[in-house]
Protein backbone atom coordinates (compact mmCIF):
# COMPACT_ATOMS: atom_id res chain seq x y z
CA UNK A 1 0.00 0.00 0.00
CA UNK A 2 1.11 2.98 -1.02
CA UNK A 3 1.00 5.95 2.07
CA UNK A 4 0.74 10.04 1.32
CA UNK A 5 2.57 12.14 3.23
CA UNK A 6 1.63 15.57 3.94
CA UNK A 7 5.19 17.42 4.31
CA UNK A 8 7.11 18.63 2.03
CA UNK A 9 10.74 16.80 2.74
CA UNK A 10 13.55 19.39 2.34
CA UNK A 11 17.69 18.43 2.12
CA UNK A 12 19.81 19.62 5.36
CA UNK A 13 22.98 20.16 2.47
CA UNK A 14 25.70 19.84 4.48
CA UNK A 15 28.06 20.28 1.38
CA UNK A 16 26.55 23.79 0.94
CA UNK A 17 26.63 24.49 4.50
CA UNK A 18 29.97 23.44 5.06
CA UNK A 19 31.14 25.59 1.59
CA UNK A 20 29.79 28.74 3.42
CA UNK A 21 31.58 27.81 6.71
CA UNK A 22 34.94 27.23 4.77
CA UNK A 23 34.24 30.27 2.62
CA UNK A 24 34.49 32.42 5.48
CA UNK A 25 37.40 31.12 7.66
CA UNK A 26 39.13 30.99 4.26
CA UNK A 27 38.61 35.17 4.09
CA UNK A 28 39.52 35.18 8.36
CA UNK A 29 43.18 33.18 7.47
CA UNK A 30 43.80 35.30 4.63
CA UNK A 31 43.15 38.51 7.06
CA UNK A 32 45.49 36.95 9.59
CA UNK A 33 48.39 36.72 6.78
CA UNK A 34 47.83 39.83 5.77
CA UNK A 35 48.11 41.12 9.31
CA UNK A 36 51.58 39.20 9.25
CA UNK A 37 50.04 36.96 12.46
CA UNK A 38 50.39 32.92 12.63
CA UNK A 39 47.77 31.32 10.46
CA UNK A 40 45.91 28.05 11.89
CA UNK A 41 48.25 24.16 11.50
CA UNK A 42 46.17 21.31 11.97
CA UNK A 43 48.56 18.13 12.37
CA UNK A 44 46.66 15.01 11.68
CA UNK A 45 48.15 11.41 12.56
CA UNK A 46 46.96 8.48 10.65
CA UNK A 47 47.91 5.00 12.22
CA UNK A 48 47.79 2.09 9.07
CA UNK A 49 45.92 1.99 5.85
CA UNK A 50 41.84 1.74 6.77
CA UNK A 51 40.65 3.09 3.44
CA UNK A 52 37.91 4.80 5.27
CA UNK A 53 40.20 6.66 7.45
CA UNK A 54 42.81 7.30 4.60
CA UNK A 55 39.94 8.98 2.99
CA UNK A 56 38.80 10.82 5.84
CA UNK A 57 42.41 12.28 6.50
CA UNK A 58 42.68 13.20 3.02
CA UNK A 59 39.52 14.94 3.04
CA UNK A 60 40.20 17.05 6.42
CA UNK A 61 43.94 17.81 4.81
CA UNK A 62 42.13 19.04 1.19
CA UNK A 63 39.78 21.16 3.64
CA UNK A 64 43.25 22.93 4.87
CA UNK A 65 44.54 23.30 2.05
CA UNK A 66 40.99 25.33 0.86
CA UNK A 67 40.61 27.68 3.52
CA UNK A 68 44.43 28.51 3.29
CA UNK A 69 45.07 26.49 6.80
CA UNK A 70 48.47 25.09 7.18
CA UNK A 71 48.23 20.85 7.89
CA UNK A 72 51.20 18.36 8.21
CA UNK A 73 50.02 14.78 7.67
CA UNK A 74 52.08 12.56 9.71
CA UNK A 75 51.64 8.58 8.70
CA UNK A 76 52.99 5.70 11.00
CA UNK A 77 52.32 1.80 9.65
CA UNK A 78 50.13 -0.02 11.34
CA UNK A 79 52.63 -1.84 14.06
CA UNK A 80 54.14 1.52 15.26
CA UNK A 81 54.64 1.17 19.12
CA UNK A 82 52.23 3.20 21.69
CA UNK A 83 55.23 4.64 22.51
CA UNK A 84 56.42 5.92 19.55
CA UNK A 85 52.83 7.48 18.73
CA UNK A 86 52.82 8.91 22.28
CA UNK A 87 56.69 10.47 21.81
CA UNK A 88 55.00 11.98 18.52
CA UNK A 89 52.13 13.60 19.96
CA UNK A 90 54.34 15.15 22.78
CA UNK A 91 56.43 16.67 19.59
CA UNK A 92 53.32 18.41 18.74
CA UNK A 93 52.25 19.34 21.51
CA UNK A 94 55.01 21.71 22.37
CA UNK A 95 55.54 22.46 18.60
CA UNK A 96 54.22 26.84 19.03
CA UNK A 97 53.56 26.23 15.17
CA UNK A 98 50.83 23.59 15.40
CA UNK A 99 47.75 24.64 16.75
CA UNK A 100 45.47 21.47 16.40
CA UNK A 101 46.35 17.85 16.79
CA UNK A 102 43.77 14.81 15.77
CA UNK A 103 44.80 11.09 15.51
CA UNK A 104 42.28 9.68 13.63
CA UNK A 105 40.45 6.70 14.65
CA UNK A 106 40.54 3.51 15.40
CA UNK A 107 43.74 2.65 16.44
CA UNK A 108 45.26 -0.61 16.00
CA UNK A 109 43.88 -3.05 18.84
CA UNK A 110 47.57 -3.10 20.61
CA UNK A 111 47.44 0.64 21.31
CA UNK A 112 44.89 2.02 23.71
CA UNK A 113 42.70 5.20 22.28
CA UNK A 114 42.10 6.66 26.08
CA UNK A 115 46.05 6.68 26.27
CA UNK A 116 46.52 8.56 23.08
CA UNK A 117 43.71 10.82 23.69
CA UNK A 118 45.14 11.84 26.93
CA UNK A 119 48.06 12.51 25.66
CA UNK A 120 47.07 15.86 23.61
CA UNK A 121 47.69 19.03 24.96
CA UNK A 122 43.87 19.97 25.71
CA UNK A 123 44.60 22.62 24.24
CA UNK A 124 45.51 21.31 21.03
CA UNK A 125 42.68 19.04 21.29
CA UNK A 126 40.34 20.19 17.88
CA UNK A 127 38.87 16.54 17.99
CA UNK A 128 37.48 17.84 21.68
CA UNK A 129 38.01 14.15 22.72
CA UNK A 130 40.36 14.90 25.73
CA UNK A 131 38.68 14.45 29.16
CA UNK A 132 39.43 18.29 29.85
CA UNK A 133 37.51 19.33 26.83
CA UNK A 134 35.00 16.65 27.24
CA UNK A 135 34.04 17.85 31.02
CA UNK A 136 34.25 21.52 29.55
CA UNK A 137 31.55 20.75 26.63
CA UNK A 138 29.30 19.28 29.85
CA UNK A 139 29.33 22.17 31.84
CA UNK A 140 28.95 24.49 28.95
CA UNK A 141 32.29 26.41 29.01
CA UNK A 142 33.61 27.41 26.26
CA UNK A 143 35.69 24.63 24.91
CA UNK A 144 36.80 22.08 21.14
CA UNK A 145 32.93 20.09 20.55
CA UNK A 146 34.12 17.18 18.85
CA UNK A 147 33.95 17.88 14.76
CA UNK A 148 30.57 15.64 14.20
CA UNK A 149 28.44 16.57 16.61
CA UNK A 150 29.74 20.25 16.29
CA UNK A 151 28.74 20.23 12.81
CA UNK A 152 25.11 18.98 13.24
CA UNK A 153 24.65 21.54 15.47
CA UNK A 154 26.11 24.18 12.73
CA UNK A 155 23.97 22.69 10.45
CA UNK A 156 20.90 22.66 12.58
CA UNK A 157 22.16 26.39 12.73
CA UNK A 158 22.82 27.24 9.26
CA UNK A 159 18.93 25.78 8.14
CA UNK A 160 17.39 27.46 11.66
CA UNK A 161 15.84 24.47 12.36
CA UNK A 162 13.66 24.93 15.75
CA UNK A 163 14.97 22.98 18.52
CA UNK A 164 13.56 24.24 21.34
CA UNK A 165 11.17 21.86 23.54
CA UNK A 166 11.58 19.45 20.91
CA UNK A 167 12.26 15.56 21.73
CA UNK A 168 15.60 15.26 20.14
CA UNK A 169 15.78 11.00 19.82
CA UNK A 170 19.75 9.86 19.84
CA UNK A 171 20.43 6.57 18.64
CA UNK A 172 24.01 5.49 19.23
CA UNK A 173 26.36 6.46 22.50
CA UNK A 174 29.65 6.23 21.00
CA UNK A 175 31.90 9.07 22.59
CA UNK A 176 32.52 10.57 19.07
CA UNK A 177 28.85 11.10 18.58
CA UNK A 178 26.17 9.88 20.03
CA UNK A 179 27.17 10.91 23.88
CA UNK A 180 28.53 14.37 23.01
CA UNK A 181 25.39 15.16 20.55
CA UNK A 182 22.91 14.45 23.42
CA UNK A 183 24.91 17.04 25.80
CA UNK A 184 24.54 19.10 23.12
CA UNK A 185 21.15 19.21 22.19
CA UNK A 186 20.05 19.27 25.82
CA UNK A 187 22.11 22.91 26.70
CA UNK A 188 20.44 25.67 27.28
CA UNK A 189 21.49 26.89 23.96
CA UNK A 190 20.41 27.67 19.61
CA UNK A 191 20.03 25.07 18.72
CA UNK A 192 19.49 23.23 21.67
CA UNK A 193 17.06 22.95 24.66
CA UNK A 194 15.97 19.78 23.39
CA UNK A 195 14.81 17.09 25.58
CA UNK A 196 16.67 14.09 25.02
CA UNK A 197 16.66 10.38 24.93
CA UNK A 198 19.60 8.21 24.13
CA UNK A 199 19.09 4.76 22.69
CA UNK A 200 21.26 1.96 22.28
CA UNK A 201 21.82 -1.69 21.80
CA UNK A 202 19.81 -2.49 24.89
CA UNK A 203 16.95 -0.12 24.94
CA UNK A 204 13.65 -1.61 24.51
CA UNK A 205 11.05 -0.31 22.24
CA UNK A 206 13.22 1.07 20.36
CA UNK A 207 10.81 1.49 17.29
CA UNK A 208 8.26 3.12 19.81
CA UNK A 209 10.88 5.70 21.16
CA UNK A 210 11.36 6.78 17.52
CA UNK A 211 8.18 7.26 16.65
CA UNK A 212 8.16 10.25 19.33
CA UNK A 213 10.91 12.07 18.55
CA UNK A 214 10.51 15.71 16.77
CA UNK A 215 14.59 15.31 16.09
CA UNK A 216 16.26 11.38 15.04
CA UNK A 217 19.75 11.45 14.99
CA UNK A 218 20.99 8.04 13.92
CA UNK A 219 24.85 7.34 15.00
CA UNK A 220 25.11 3.44 15.42
CA UNK A 221 26.90 2.40 12.26
CA UNK A 222 24.27 0.13 11.13
CA UNK A 223 23.03 1.14 7.22
CA UNK A 224 19.46 1.99 6.37
CA UNK A 225 18.98 0.63 10.30
CA UNK A 226 15.65 3.67 10.82
CA UNK A 227 12.70 2.89 8.37
CA UNK A 228 9.87 4.58 7.84
CA UNK A 229 8.25 3.09 10.52
CA UNK A 230 10.18 4.37 13.07
CA UNK A 231 9.48 7.71 11.71
CA UNK A 232 7.02 10.63 13.16
CA UNK A 233 5.73 12.74 10.20
CA UNK A 234 7.42 15.83 9.62
CA UNK A 235 10.34 14.82 12.08
CA UNK A 236 14.17 15.93 11.39
CA UNK A 237 16.06 13.55 10.65
CA UNK A 238 19.88 13.43 11.04
CA UNK A 239 21.90 10.46 9.40
CA UNK A 240 25.73 10.02 11.14
CA UNK A 241 26.50 6.70 9.34
CA UNK A 242 28.09 5.69 6.67
CA UNK A 243 29.02 2.24 5.85
CA UNK A 244 30.49 1.30 2.85
CA UNK A 245 28.88 -1.35 0.99
CA UNK A 246 30.76 -3.26 -1.61
CA UNK A 247 29.39 -2.31 -5.41
CA UNK A 248 31.23 -4.10 -8.09
CA UNK A 249 28.91 -1.45 -10.55
CA UNK A 250 31.24 1.57 -9.16
CA UNK A 251 34.63 2.25 -9.80
CA UNK A 252 36.00 2.24 -6.17
CA UNK A 253 34.25 -1.19 -5.08
CA UNK A 254 31.83 0.55 -3.14
CA UNK A 255 29.11 2.65 -2.32
CA UNK A 256 28.02 4.95 0.85
CA UNK A 257 24.85 3.85 3.20
CA UNK A 258 23.85 5.92 5.88
CA UNK A 259 21.75 4.43 9.16
CA UNK A 260 18.59 5.67 7.31
CA UNK A 261 16.47 4.26 4.45
CA UNK A 262 16.46 7.61 3.00
CA UNK A 263 14.36 6.87 -0.31
CA UNK A 264 11.41 5.58 2.25
CA UNK A 265 11.99 7.89 5.48
CA UNK A 266 12.61 11.26 3.30
CA UNK A 267 8.94 10.64 1.98
CA UNK A 268 7.87 11.60 5.79
CA UNK A 269 10.28 13.92 7.17
CA UNK A 270 10.19 17.45 6.97
CA UNK A 271 14.17 18.15 6.84
CA UNK A 272 16.70 14.66 6.24
CA UNK A 273 20.25 15.03 5.71
CA UNK A 274 21.88 12.66 2.78
CA UNK A 275 24.28 10.51 2.70
CA UNK A 276 27.03 11.23 1.35
CA UNK A 277 26.82 15.22 1.31
CA UNK A 278 25.08 15.82 4.90
CA UNK A 279 26.69 15.36 8.32
CA UNK A 280 30.40 14.42 6.40
CA UNK A 281 31.46 17.56 4.74
CA UNK A 282 29.84 19.29 7.98
CA UNK A 283 32.55 17.26 10.33
CA UNK A 284 34.79 18.40 8.57
CA UNK A 285 33.61 22.13 8.73
CA UNK A 286 33.69 21.72 12.47
CA UNK A 287 37.56 20.40 12.52
CA UNK A 288 38.47 23.53 10.80
CA UNK A 289 36.59 25.49 12.80
CA UNK A 290 38.04 24.39 15.85
CA UNK A 291 41.30 24.90 14.50
CA UNK A 292 40.77 28.09 13.77
CA UNK A 293 39.62 29.15 17.34
CA UNK A 294 43.06 27.44 18.87
CA UNK A 295 45.31 29.56 16.41
CA UNK A 296 43.40 32.71 17.50
CA UNK A 297 43.55 31.95 20.87
CA UNK A 298 47.13 32.06 20.60
CA UNK A 299 47.50 35.33 18.08
N1 LIG B 1 37.02 8.54 13.51
C1 LIG B 1 35.72 8.72 13.22
N2 LIG B 1 35.35 9.99 13.45
C2 LIG B 1 36.45 10.63 13.89
C3 LIG B 1 36.70 11.97 14.29
O1 LIG B 1 35.83 12.84 14.30
N3 LIG B 1 37.97 12.24 14.70
C4 LIG B 1 38.95 11.29 14.72
N4 LIG B 1 40.16 11.65 15.16
N5 LIG B 1 38.74 10.04 14.36
C5 LIG B 1 37.51 9.71 13.94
Amino acid sequence: MLTAYLCDMQILDGKKAAQAIKDELKIDVAQLAAEGKKIPHLAAILVGSNGASETYVAAKVKACDESGFKSTLIRFENNISANKLLDKIQELNTDPDIDGILVQLPLPKHISDEEVINAIDPDKDVDGFHPVSVGRMVQNLPTFIPATPHGIMLLLKHYKIDTKGKHAVVVGRSNIVGRPMSILLSANTNPGNCTVTICHSHTHNLKEICLQADIIVAALGKPEFVTADMVKEGAVVIDVGITRIEDTAKKNGFKLKGDVAFDVVSAKCSWITPVPGGVGPMTIAALLKNTYHSCRMKN
